[in-house]
């Protein structure tokens, strides 16, 4: 059976469920058609530092009431070089403050959104194809609960993240992609115990990058910079919880509160764009088109800028026929992404080790870093990109 809906959304993550809710509270139908099941999907976990915009996004979308309750406003973060700790004002400097909100929550309350809308989330959906994307009728085919099934769209949404389906499905020789892995990973772990200052620490340090952030006042989620290929189980709670002490410049761990690790993973460390964003009725958002490393937090805030330009043109389309602003989504979105894939490449190489043979680099990104501390205005740089540029 062959279903027929305005915007086939492929994944249920952050951008899919967005845009499928923004697009729904403006009259555009969506059926949003997912590989996992909606445990697995808000069980991950992953970055929680919202920029404004992204909290304006969950409004559109009718889905920002908890947020709104339980988001916590950082008006700045603190950063150490070699243990010495110096606050960058966020407010002072540009008026403007982040909301620290777990992105499993926001995944949660857009999914409880979209249940309560009632329309349509296929999860469980297996091995996703999408056909006759240069035709004014692509499809999405897949398999569910064992049989064939198949959805007929005006659009197609690609927001299945960067091992989705969506992005092989347009002609390599059509795909203009940029990439950068970075020669370390984080070692991140949570813990029910209180993060060690009110915002978040980012350290540079001899023995490497550190990051102290929360999920809530009770909820630590902190990162350590490690090799790519770092062994977890040399990694015991003790050796992970000394060695933040030491880099955000707590040796004697009067600060850093610990308890027992409710997750221990590694994630390795890449900037990555495809700039074709659209392929015929195909439209790329979020992960799907781009991944930063996540010492800026962009990744999600990313996904929410792309909601916003991709859901604009689609209901311009549908109210006036018009497909200019469906023509001009991939240069808006990638004015954007590429500035915020600027700030975290910058960010990570100013607070992170070069590693060996790059004592010269090292030296640099030292004392860009002491610069940016002693500079108001560079700090006022950085808070503007931090809090995130106007869409
Ligand atoms: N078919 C259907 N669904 C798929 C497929 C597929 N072939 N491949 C992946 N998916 C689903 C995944 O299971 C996941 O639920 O698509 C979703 C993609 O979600 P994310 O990977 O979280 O990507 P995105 O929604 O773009 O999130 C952007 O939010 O997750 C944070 O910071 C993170 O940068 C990331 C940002
Ligand atoms: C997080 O809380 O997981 C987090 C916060 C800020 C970052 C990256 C990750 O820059």
């Amino acid at each position: 059976m062959t279903r027929r809906t305005q915007v086939a959304v492929v994944g249920a993550g952050p951008a899919g469920l967005l845009l499928a809710e923004v697009l729904q509270r403006q009259g555009v139908e969506s059926i949003v058609v997912e590989r996992r099941d909606r445990a697995y999907v808000e069980a991950r976990i992953r970055a929680g530092v919202l920029e404004t915009g992204t909290v304006e996004m969950m409004r559109r979308a009718g889905a920002a009431e908890r947020l709104e309750r339980e988001g916590l406003t950082h008006d700045g973060i603190e950063i150490a070089i070699d243990g010495h700790r110096r606050r960058v004002d966020f407010r002072g400097l540009v008026g403007a403050s982040v909301t620290v909100y777990g992105q499993t929550e926001m995944t949660k309350d857009l999914g409880n959104r979209r249940a309560a809308s009632g329309a349509e989330t296929l999860y469980e959906a297996l091995d996703v194809s999408l056909h006759d994307l240069e035709t004014k009728r692509p499809r999405l085919q897949f398999v569910r609960d064992g049989r064939e099934d198949e959805i007929e769209a005006d659009f197609i949404a690609g927001c299945d993240g960067f091992h989705g389906a969506c992005r092989p499905s347009i002609p390599a020789e059509r795909l203009g992609v940029y990439e950068r892995v970075y020669p370390f990973a984080w070692l991140g772990i949570m813990a029910d115990c209180p993060p060690p200052a009110d915002e978040l620490i980012y350290a540079r340090h001899q023995r490497g990058f550190a990051l102290c952030s929360m999920r809530s006042r009770s909820r630590a989620r902190h990162y350590l910079q490690a090799a790519p290929d770092e062994d977890l189980d040399q990694w015991s709670a003790d050796r992970i919880w000394s060695e933040i002490a030491i880099r955000i410049g707590d040796p004697q761990g009067r600060l850093l509160k610990t308890a027992p690790l409710i997750e221990k993973s590694l994630t390795p460390m890449r900037s990555f764009v495809c700039e074709t964003m659209r392929h015929g009725r195909l439209f790329l958002a979020g992960d799907a088109a781009h991944i930063v490393p996540p010492t800026g937090a962009k990744g999600l805030n990313l996904a929410a800028s792309d909601v916003h330009y991709l859901s604009q043109a689609i209901v311009a389309f549908y109210r006036s026929g018009s497909q200019a602003e469906l023509d001009a989504y991939p240069a808006r979105a990638l004015a954007r992404v590429w500035k915020a894939q600027r700030f975290s490449w910058w960010m990570t190489t100013m607070l992170h080790n070069a590693g060996p043979g790059e004592a010269f680099q090292d030296k640099i990104h030292r004392a860009e870093l002491d610069y940016v501390l002693g500079s108001p205005a560079a700090q006022t740089s950085l808070a503007e990109n931090y809090v995130g540029l106007p869409y």
